[in-house]
């Protein structure tokens, strides 16, 4: 009797327990120390300490303030969807650490912590809060100001206001682009946004020149670098530079601040500089530019049967394709077409990272492109079909329309585009004995 009562209480707990982690389900990610204070402006360089603002920075460096200006970070509290998602998830003060690192562009400010975890924060009022500031983002003393001196990898002693040297340019990405969470209770390879760990992961994976030339069978298209001519050891970056790959590396810089050679600022001396760019998910090119694929058609096993398959490969992005936050992912159509253009079947397949939230955390699949590891997809073509070409489409997904509608996010720019497409003739049915 003891015994069942004590079965009925276990049971009784973890039930509570479930359904009191569907109410309040766990919080993502641990706030790590690297981004849990915000950053300290209090001894900002007399030159600019009135003003921190991009604009300011851009009287004198204005080609740095205009690329600034055309990308995300420069939108990371405006951007209608960021504002969307705060607002449904209750507008918590831990997304400002990250989408508004600065001090002054905080309401309030975090004077401490209630919880181990760091998401309920003791908030105090903020005197130095800059609402026009705040509308800036992640703005260039977010990336630029520490310790009241300009971090820069030049080392320009003579710049007007103090410089602090750092090493390693990747330094500067770290603070809002790791979120760990390790403990117990969450299951995952990789954390959300994970986009440094699936760098490590992938590393040493980089095929050899016989592995290459074999996937450049099947994604050879149209005018495409083929995959062997890339040297193995090296990895070609948007701007078409070339570096070696060190493991000590994280490479963001190198392809997402391509290199120029330019002044600081106007009339100045000539230096090595990186471009404001940093594109994404945003930019259709830059998301083009992180993959290679190709539809063959094959023979089976069977004469009444040929196979037709549809092979995509992550050649460039060190990550997978896609990173960031889970909501990203890419579909791929592949569908046999008629002679009149009608679809005769099709197929969808999503490359996407799925999570269940609750009541535990789990990765429950990951179908995303590791960096050198193809896909592929196959479609059966019976002899007697109708079908005579096949047409495959790859779109990317900012977030599926699902979550879209559930948030209430009414947005004005696509949250999908076209990535791949390609129509191929199948071999007409007569002419297949004859090329096996
Ligand atoms: C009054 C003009 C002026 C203002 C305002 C100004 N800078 Fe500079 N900055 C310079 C000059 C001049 C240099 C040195 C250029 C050279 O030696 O070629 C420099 C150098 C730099 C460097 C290179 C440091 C290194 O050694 O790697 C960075 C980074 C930088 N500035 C960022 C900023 C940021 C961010 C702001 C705004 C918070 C800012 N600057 C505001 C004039 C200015
Ligand atoms: C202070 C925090 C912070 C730092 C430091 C930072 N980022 Fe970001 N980054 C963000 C946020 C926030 C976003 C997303 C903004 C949005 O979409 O609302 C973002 C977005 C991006 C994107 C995605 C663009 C897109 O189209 O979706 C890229 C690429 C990127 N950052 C690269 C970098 C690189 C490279 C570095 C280091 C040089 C860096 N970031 C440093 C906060 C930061
Ligand atoms: C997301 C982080 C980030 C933001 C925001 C950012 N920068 Fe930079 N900036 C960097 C990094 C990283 C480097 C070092 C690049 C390298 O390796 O040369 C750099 C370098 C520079 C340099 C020195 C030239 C060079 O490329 O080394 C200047 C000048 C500069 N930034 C100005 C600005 C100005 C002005 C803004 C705002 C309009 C800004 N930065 C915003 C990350 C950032
Ligand atoms: C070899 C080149 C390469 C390296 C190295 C690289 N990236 Fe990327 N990154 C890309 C390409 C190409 C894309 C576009 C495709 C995609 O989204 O995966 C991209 C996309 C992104 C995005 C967009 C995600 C979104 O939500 O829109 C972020 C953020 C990002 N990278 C951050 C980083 C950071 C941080 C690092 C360093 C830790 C890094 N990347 C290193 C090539 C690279
Ligand atoms: C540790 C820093 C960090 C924190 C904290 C953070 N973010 Fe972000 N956020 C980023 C970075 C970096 C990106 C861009 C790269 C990516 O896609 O993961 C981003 C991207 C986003 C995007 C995609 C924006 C777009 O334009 O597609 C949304 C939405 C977002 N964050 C919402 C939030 C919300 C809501 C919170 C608070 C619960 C939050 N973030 C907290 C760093 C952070």
């Amino acid at each position: 009797m003891k015994k069942k009562n004590l079965i009925i209480l276990g049971v009784l707990v973890l039930v509570t327990f479930l359904a009191w982690r569907f109410v309040r389900p766990m919080n993502i990610f641990i706030v790590d120390d690297r981004f849990a204070w915000p950053v300290d402006t209090t001894d900002a360089p007399t030159l600019l300490n009135d003003n921190l603002s991009a604009a300011e920075c851009g009287s004198c460096h204005p080609a740095f303030y205009a690329e600034w200006q055309t990308t995300i970070h420069s939108q990371a509290w405006t951007d209608p969807y960021f504002q969307t998602d705060w607002k449904f998830d209750d507008s918590q003060h831990v997304c400002r650490l990250c989408h508004t690192p600065l001090d002054r562009q905080q309401p309030r400010k975090v004077q401490g912590y209630r919880d181990k975890d760091k998401w309920d924060p003791i908030l105090g009022d903020n005197p130095d809060f800059d609402p026009v500031l705040q509308h800036e983002g992640v703005t260039c003393a977010a990336c630029h100001l520490r310790d009241g001196k300009i971090v820069g990898v030049q080392g320009l002693v003579n710049a007007p206001h103090p410089v602090k040297k750092i090493e390693d340019p990747n330094q500067v990405c770290v603070r809002c682009h790791v979120v760990e969470g390790e403990r117990w209770d969450t299951f995952f390879r990789f954390p959300p946004c994970g986009t440094v760990a699936e760098i490590k992961s992938s590393q040493g994976e980089v095929p050899t020149p016989g592995e290459r030339l074999q996937l450049n069978r099947l994604i050879s298209f149209e005018e495409q670098v083929p995959l062997d001519k890339m040297t193995t050891g090296q990895i070609i970056g948007r701007s078409g530079e070339v570096r070696v790959e060190k493991s000590s590396e994280l490479g963001c810089v190198q392809c997402h601040m391509p290199l120029v050679r330019r002044p600081l600022v106007e009339g100045g001396e000539m230096h090595d500089t990186r471009r404001h760019l940093w594109r994404g998910g945003h930019d259709p090119t830059m998301v083009k530019s992180a993959l290679r694929a190709g539809l063959v058609e094959e023979s089976t096993d069977s004469p009444d049967r040929r196979r037709v398959t549809f092979t995509i490969v992550n050649t460039g992005a060190a990550h997978y394709l896609p990173t960031g936050t889970p909501d990203r992912h890419l579909s791929v159509q592949l569908r046999l077409l008629d002679s009149h253009g009608e679809v005769v079947e099709q197929e969808e397949h999503l490359i996407k990272r799925t999570i269940l939230w609750r009541p535990f955390i789990i990765d429950l699949w990951d179908t995303r492109l590791p960096r050198w590891q193809p896909h592929s997809y196959h479609l059966e073509v019976n002899r007697n079909s109708k079908a005579v070409a096949v047409e495959v489409v790859v779109r990317y997904h900012l977030l599926a329309e699902s979550r879209r509608k559930r948030i209430g996010y009414e947005n004005t720019q696509p949250i999908a585009y076209e990535v791949f497409r390609q129509r191929r003739a199948l071999q007409p049915p007569s002419t297949q004995q004859e090329t096996e």
